[in-house]
């Protein structure tokens, strides 16, 4: 969570003034940040957990355990749907904290994402 809020700091967001940092942990302790990133063109905005799942398949993981969030305003928030579908593609089971205002709430994926799209080839895609 100290992560979370640290790159909260980052988050590139004049437009809704609503800045998202997420920390992804592996199961061997490495954490992964990622703040929410918007544009002009607003459709183009990059939400923090998706911003964080890139940066830690880019370094070379893909099997996480827990998801930081910190945010803006006064109510924890949960992670939106495309973002659940993104984590639960490496994450079937993640823990979620969110923290807001000093409020905190938690879930599981399954509870967020009860029917994802996972139409994975039988062997296992791994390149
Ligand atoms: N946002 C996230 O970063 N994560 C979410 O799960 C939902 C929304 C960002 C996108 C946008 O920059 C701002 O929050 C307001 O929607």
């Amino acid at each position: 969570m100290d992560q979370a809020r640290s790159v909260r700091d980052r988050a590139y967001a004049p437009y809704s003034g609503f800045r998202v940092g997420a920390a992804l942990s592996t199961g061997d302790g490495v954490v992964h940040v990622g703040c929410n990133v918007e544009n002009a063109s607003y459709g183009l905005t990059v939400c923090a957990e998706r911003s964080a799942v890139m940066a830690a398949v880019a370094a070379g993981h893909r099997s996480f355990e827990v998801l930081a969030l910190s945010t803006d305003g006064d109510d924890p928030v949960a992670p939106c749907g495309a973002c659940r579908q993104v984590l639960g593609e490496f994450a079937p089971d993640l823990r979620i904290v969110s923290e807001a205002g000093g409020r905190r709430r938690e879930w599981r994926m399954g509870e967020l994402l009860p029917h994802p799209f996972d139409n994975i080839p039988s062997s296992g895609e791994t390149r």
